[in-house]
């Protein structure tokens, strides 16, 4: 049986991030530059996508571009907006044809005029898609994404708009970047690194996570159907015992 048919329509995670990481090793593994590691890797963005809008997930969140990249050289950088603005023309059929919304978070106005252009164009272009929201993580990180909330919350407080007790986990999600976006239910990062790397600290509380060895540019539609399906063999506790959930899904 292919992977892919092993997969539960009613158990799938409503809203999967991924951080895609090991773009240079795996160039440099074969000798070559980190940027052909990256260019290699937009293969994978396209599988990843394309799998995840045939079995029905809600959002895929893609770590793209770090508040933290913009240390890395800046011939890397430039490589990497490029890149995001050929994709973006490249894919905008592919996005159509699946019927794909293209959505970002993070501090996307600090992104190159040209990369903000063709973002916008295709936010609007995709704006009528009603199936799987594709969201870009682009100079986001999780830290810059919570002062902000912080800053905005404060001003609401100065402006008597809100109470300091009204504060809630509510308004706290409402002033995130993925305000209108469910709770992220599996996290994956790929190329073996155990670590978040900034990304999504808030939204990820309760998510479960899976690392894979699998370097970026090699991963495929099989490699996101196995962390799926490794998702689907999980119990969710939520702080409750095994019994309770027991006892829930035998009332379901
Ligand atoms: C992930 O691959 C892509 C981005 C961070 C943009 P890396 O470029 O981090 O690859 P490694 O981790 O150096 O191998
Ligand atoms: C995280 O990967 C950022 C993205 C995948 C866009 P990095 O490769 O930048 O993370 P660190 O620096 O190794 O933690
Ligand atoms: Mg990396």
């Amino acid at each position: 049986m292919e992977l892919k048919d092993q997969i539960l329509a009613n158990k799938l995670p409503q809203h999967v991030a991924i951080i895609m990481d090991g773009n240079g090793r795996w160039a440099q593994n074969q000798g070559k530059k980190r940027v052909f590691g990256h260019k290699n890797g937009v293969q994978s963005v396209r599988d990843t996508v394309e799998a995840a809008a045939e079995i029905g997930i809600k959002v895929l969140t893609l770590y793209t571009f770090s508040t933290e990249n913009w240390s890395r050289p800046k011939s890397e950088v430039s490589t990497l907006m490029s890149l995001l603005v050929s994709s973006l023309r490249k894919e905008l059929k592919v996005l159509t044809k699946n019927n794909i919304r293209l959505h970002t978070i993070g501090n996307v106005g600090k992104l190159p005029e040209k990369a903000r252009k063709e973002l916008i164009e295709t936010i609007e272009k995709t704006s009528g898609n009603t199936g799987l929201i594709l969201n870009l993580a682009l100079n986001y990180g999780a830290r810059e994404e919570l002062i902000r909330a912080a800053q905005s919350i404060s001003k609401k407080i100065v402006n008597n708009e809100l109470l300091p007790e009204e504060i809630d986990e509510k308004v706290i999600e409402s002033h995130l970047y993925t305000f209108n976006l469910p709770d992220v239910d599996f996290l994956i990062r790929t190329s073996g690194e155990l670590r978040l790397s900034n990304f999504l600290l808030w939204q990820i509380a309760y998510a479960e996570m899976y690392f894979t060895e699998v370097l970026w540019p090699d991963f495929r539609k099989d490699d996101f159907y196995k962390a799926i399906i490794n998702f689907q063999m999980r119990e969710r506790r939520f702080g409750k015992t095994s019994e309770q959930i027991e006892n829930i899904n035998e009332k379901a």
